[in-house]
């Protein structure tokens, strides 16, 4: 199963397992993401949730471009709507879920981590939104989550030139919580969770709601705007050439077309 549930007393342990290919997520993870949040809002006794990538390289290299590649402006669109409810199923999950980061965050997997309540990162993990380098912009909430949960000036920056961010750099701009080492990161975050498994579960759903509140000013709205965007990009031969050449382990060449 590429995406995996372990209970661990009360905090369940979702692993995203396709190591393979840094855990990228195809549509069958997301669906199978959806379907385990079903598992887990079901059980009462899971009170929160935390999760990680396989293996030691990736938390998540983003939505597979093998998927994206050939995809029309309305198929991307379907696509990142897809990414835009798990995202967003995540912010407004009446459990608090935190992404033990362990490796590259990119794309997508940046996003699913913006998208949940703490981030914890191991002392190798990278993040990045580095769409632009395939033609195209971040279409799962980045554009609006990594503007909030950091500053619209580092956003932009990461944004427009796609590139990584370290684990101190993220830390430093608030994007993590706290930074680990590698072989400690999963019982940081286990225990992390642990500990707000224990305190009282309607304060804890509520008081993540209200929090949300704060940064919420229209962000569906503008999540929509996102949506479209994203869409939009897939009209554009720099779209084909953007992950073409990364399918082809090439340096694209952008044409403004
Ligand atoms: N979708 C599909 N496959 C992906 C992927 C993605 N988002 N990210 C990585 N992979 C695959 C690679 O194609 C490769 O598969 P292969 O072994 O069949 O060739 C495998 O994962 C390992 O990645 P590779 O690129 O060979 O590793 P690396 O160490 O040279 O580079 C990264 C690691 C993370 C820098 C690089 O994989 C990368 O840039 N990935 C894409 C990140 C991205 O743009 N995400 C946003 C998507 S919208």
């Amino acid at each position: 199963m590429p995406v995996e549930l372990e209970r661990r007393d009360a905090v369940a342990l979702v692993r995203l397992a396709r190591p393979e290919v840094l855990n990228a997520l195809s549509v069958e993870m997301l669906d199978e993401f959806q379907g385990v949040l079903d598992a887990i809002e079901h059980d009462g006794a899971l009170r929160a949730v935390v999760v990680t990538g396989a293996g030691d390289r990736a938390f998540c290299a983003g939505a597979d471009i093998g998927h994206m590649r050939e995809a029309g402006a309305l198929e991307a669109r379907a696509f990142a709507q897809r990414g835009h409810d798990l995202t967003a199923r995540i912010e407004s999950f009446p459990r608090p879920v935190i992404a033990a980061v362990n490796g590259y965050a990119l794309g997508g997997g940046c996003e699913l981590a913006l998208a949940c309540d703490l981030r914890l990162a191991g002392e190798r993990a990278r993040f990045g939104l580095p769409e632009v380098n395939l033609g195209i912009l971040p279409g799962w909430g980045g554009t609006q989550r990594l503007a909030r949960v950091t500053t619209p000036g580092f956003a932009k920056e990461m944004i427009l030139t796609g590139r990584m961010a370290d684990a101190p750099e993220a830390h430093a701009r608030g994007l993590v919580n706290h930074v680990h080492p590698p072989e400690r990161l999963l019982d940081e975050a286990l225990a992390l969770a642990e500990v707000i498994a224990q305190k009282p579960a309607w304060a804890v759903t509520a008081a993540k709601e209200m929090v949300g509140l704060a940064l919420d000013g229209d962000l569906r709205g503008h999540l929509a705007r996102e949506l479209d965007a994203f869409a939009l990009a897939f009209t554009t031969e720099d779209q084909r050439e953007g992950m073409a050449a990364f399918v082809e382990k090439r340096t694209p060449r952008f044409t403004g077309r």
